[in-house]
């Protein structure tokens, strides 16, 4: 029999977690205005709403921790985050923020103005929100067959060159840059190949434009690259990323994610005239150059999960328990996005819930069905969150309507997986008995997802 050796940790902290009734949840998820945000974290039995932040920490971050350099200016720790970052990315200038949309907004305060296009692949919602506040519009120029859950390629967060050579052509000198994200959050988590990024660099290089690697999941697009892209399995993690870097210009990274902490971000570029502009937006809004918003500690346990999660077993040890989930669904008949990514599961309410109207939203109202079965915390990435078109404020239907559950990073163990295969199994079950969506009741103007106020539809 093979031994299947995917773990490369063991715990050494625990943390109680709490069951409750069925009853209890109706009740908290109607007080919460049926949106899964503004449940308490006591009233969740398994927290899949984020990946972000939500991660456990390694003794060696922690140890980092007791070492950090609190100073206001020079302090060591920045020196160290500084060194770990131009290790993994090549890049010489570094500016630390409390979070990736801190790096958004320091960086797009100096790049993005009134008029602009940024292109690429799909921008995550922060992303878009920070470029559509400066009256300025995100083109998503991602592959078609993104949009095809049930189709398998490797790479579906690639851009389709086509597109961008087109927008190129057509926005001209209103693109300040080309940013691509990688994994493709909003496209389920899905990478983007080596192939693609080069392609993107060729059309840059050709147009006169740069490129941003919004990288708050680069080590996973590296890893899937390492085990997905031909040439690539027997480069380390390391050296895949210091490829896939040598291709941008510069990064905007949350730190939560990918960088194994729990608060945190950067800016990094190899261009000092980026730096220099971006200097101006970072003291006002986040704090003095050496520490932008975060704590000395913070920046130390940063530097080494940076190191470790750039580590091969590291990263497999997360992604089978995202191929776990997957395989329980396959099982079960559950649609998602296929083949899974990196840090979510990205359930297609569409295909489960095809009677429930869009103006329902219907990835909604399976995300509250969830909940409701087993207290698992899921989080709509559909039409919500894709908030209205800021022109005609319509709703945008244009996109998929998904259930994300994401998997925090070294945190569940393979039996909370499958308690959450076995409550979607439940729910997915009793689909035919769902008949009925939810409406808005008041939302927010930009990013309506995180306080948008929900009732049953037909209800009061
Ligand atoms: N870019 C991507 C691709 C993200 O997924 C996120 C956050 C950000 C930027 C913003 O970073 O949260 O540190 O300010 N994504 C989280 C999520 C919130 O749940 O996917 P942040």
């Amino acid at each position: 029999m093979e031994i299947p050796f995917a773990e490369s940790w063991k715990i050494k902290m625990v943390e109680p977690i709490r069951k409750s009734t069925r009853e209890e949840r109706e009740k908290w998820i109607k007080e919460a205005d049926y949106n899964l945000f503004c449940l308490k974290s006591d009233q969740v039995y398994i927290d899949c709403l984020t990946d972000s932040g939500t991660g456990a920490m390694s003794d060696r971050q922690w140890a980092a921790m007791m070492t950090g350099d609190e100073s206001y200016a020079g302090a060591r720790s920045f020196f160290e985050l500084k060194d770990a970052i131009k290790t993994i990315t090549g890049f010489d200038y570094v500016i630390p923020t409390h979070q990736g949309r801190a790096a958004e907004n320091v960086l797009f305060s100096a790049l993005v103005h009134e008029g602009d296009f940024v292109l690429g692949n799909s921008t995550f919602d922060t992303t878009k929100g920070h470029i559509e506040f400066r009256k300025a519009s995100a083109v998503d120029c991602t592959i078609d067959d993104a949009k095809d859950t049930q189709k398998e390629l490797p790479f579906k967060g690639n851009v389709d060159l086509v597109k961008l050579e087109k927008g190129l052509i057509k926005y001209g000198d209103k693109v300040p840059f080309i940013i691509m994200t990688i994994t493709n959050n909003t496209a389920g988590g899905e990478p983007v190949s080596m192939e693609n990024l080069k392609g993107v660099r060729e059309l840059a290089n050709k147009y006169g434009k740069r490129v941003i690697f919004d990288s708050a999941r680069f080590a996973e697009n590296a890893y899937f690259i390492k085990t997905r892209e031909a040439g690539y399995a027997d480069k380390s993690i390391k050296e895949i990323c210091k490829e896939m870097f040598a291709l941008a210009d510069g990064m905007t990274m949350s730190a939560k994610k990918d960088g194994l902490v729990n608060m945190g971000g950067f800016i990094a570029t190899r261009w000092e005239d980026w730096y220099e502009a971006a200097k101006a937006f970072v003291i006002p809004f986040e704090g003095y150059l050496t520490y932008g918003g975060m704590n000395g500690r913070d920046m130390a346990a940063l530097a080494v999960g940076l190191i470790e999660n750039t580590e091969f077993e590291n990263l497999h040890t997360r992604i089978h328990q995202l191929k776990l989930l997957a395989s329980l669904l396959d099982e079960y008949g559950v649609p998602y996005q296929r083949p899974v990514g990196g840090h979510a599961i990205f359930i297609d309410a569409l295909k489960v819930l095809p009677q429930i109207p869009k103006e329902e939203f219907p990835a909604q109202t399976l995300a509250v069905e969830l909940y409701k079965e087993a207290g698992i915390r899921g989080c709509e990435i559909g039409f919500i969150l894709a908030d209205r078109d800021p022109v005609t404020r319509e709703n945008r239907f244009g996109g998929n309507d998904f259930v994300r559950l994401c998997i925090p990073r070294r945190v569940y163990t393979d039996n909370h997986i499958r308690v959450i295969a076995a409550a979607l199994k439940n729910v997915y079950d009793k689909r035919d008995e769902i008949n009925r969506g939810v409406k808005i009741v008041w939302e927010a103007e930009l990013m309506r997802h995180f306080t948008v106020k929900l009732r049953p539809a037909g209800g009061k």
